[in-house]
């Protein structure tokens, strides 16, 4: 097989890049080690910067997200009792969609099949060859035969654990970055109507707690817990004694319960690791960076890689230059450090150290009230998690 782009993994950032070169008249292969109902299926993040709202408009896969996606103005941070809420829109002109990640997925898929787009579930065994000449090619196995596939250019979207960033040359020169916390976050699907019609970030001494949602009848509840616990250990009674807990405040207002039907444990890190580009071969997305959820950034951070490459290709392919190609790495990073700024200070803010001292517990609540009470800091909290960066 030949393509011009070849595409390893069906994530947010493969698939949208073969999406927005198609639409250049740019072919690619897009190959994936795990089925179509899989990817479709797994629970990951929700939050769709304006940035990505946009994009996703501008070239044709935003009807679903415009209609089952709940646009928000605002997010409101809780602490010592009371909600505060940060209003989006007036302090940036931005919004923010929470909108699942799977749902993109799903209509990239369907958007790449509709114009007869190549993706090629389970496949095995990816190798990639070349990556310093100008012909690479990538092997795999596909339905129990070899394959090959010969291309311009190699993208690695692979995700963390990805063969990509490992087969990348020159790993003497390659610089990793990396924090991970002491603690994970403890995910929840409930059958229920949604608790607030914002999310609710709150900072409590028992740990952080998240308030989000999925769809009017699902909501999607978060609580710090130790990254090593097990789901086995958290009954459902215990679950939502910690949740009305971390939640309580002096309005009355509660967490609504329901049937909680997923459980599940998220460790988190922050995670660079540079060059993003060596010969013909590019990181994009998770193979390149990792920030912690707290500042739903992480899929936002992918489809800001995949516009730099879909327009790094567009000049390759239509004016024969590659300035913008060459420059991959340094202009992905601007943006990458600061949303991994953004989402370790959001970490820092919300989160419970087990080793804080009482000194650094009562900054970390001066920090707050520091932003509940200053429109020049609410509103850089709001440009940063708007995405106007
Ligand atoms: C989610 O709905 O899954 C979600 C929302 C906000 C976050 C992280 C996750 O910061």
């Amino acid at each position: 097989m030949h393509t011009q782009v070849a595409i390893i993994g069906a994530g947010p950032a493969g698939l949208l890049l073969s999406h927005l070169l198609h639409l250049q008249g740019i072919e690619s292969v897009v190959i994936e080690s795990r089925s179509r109902d899989d990817i479709e299926a797994t629970i990951r993040a929700g939050v769709l910067e304006q940035g990505t709202m946009d994009i996703l408009n501008e070239s044709g896969v935003g009807e679903r997200m415009r209609t089952i996606g709940a646009l928000h103005h605002g997010v409101e941070l809780s602490f010592d009792g009371k909600r505060h809420r940060i209003d989006l829109t007036e302090l940036t002109g931005k919004a923010i969609t929470v909108y699942p990640q799977h749902e993109v997925i799903k209509d990239l898929v369907a958007a790449r099949l509709a114009a007869q787009g190549q993706i090629l579930f389970e496949v095995s065994g990816v190798a990639l060859h070349g990556v310093e000449t100008g012909k690479p090619s990538v092997t795999f196995i596909h339905r129990g035969e070899e394959a090959r596939i010969d291309a311009d250019f190699i993208i690695g979207a692979d995700g963390y654990h990805g063969v990509s960033r490992a087969s990348m040359p020159g790993q003497e020169q390659r610089r990793d970055f990396q924090r991970i916390y002491p603690f994970g976050w403890f995910g929840i699907l409930v059958e229920s109507s949604p608790s607030s019609d914002e999310l609710i970030y709150a900072q409590h001494d028992r740990g952080f707690a998240l308030v989000s949602t999925r769809s009017p009848t699902v909501q999607r509840l978060y609580f710090q817990c130790d990254p090593k616990d097990h789901v086995d250990n958290w009954s459902d009674d215990r679950i939502w004694s910690e949740l009305h807990a971390r939640l309580e405040n002096n309005d009355g207002w509660k967490v609504n319960e329901g049937r909680i039907f997923q459980k599940g444990i998220i460790a988190m890190r922050s995670f660079v690791s540079t060059p993003m580009q060596a010969g013909r071969l590019f990181l994009a997305g998770d193979s390149a960076h990792i920030v912690p959820p707290t500042g739903a950034k992480g899929m936002n951070l992918a489809v800001g890689d995949v516009k730099l490459l879909a327009r790094g290709f567009e000049q390759f392919y239509k004016q024969g230059r590659d300035a913008l190609l060459a420059g991959y790495t340094d202009d992905a990073l601007k943006r990458i450090w600061r949303a991994e700024y953004f989402s370790w200070t959001m970490t820092r803010l919300l989160h419970t150290f087990a080793d804080a001292t009482p000194f650094e517990r009562e900054m970390q609540r001066a920090e707050l009230a520091n932003i509940v009470s200053s429109r020049a800091m609410a509103t850089a909290l709001a440009e940063n998690y708007v995405g106007d960066f």
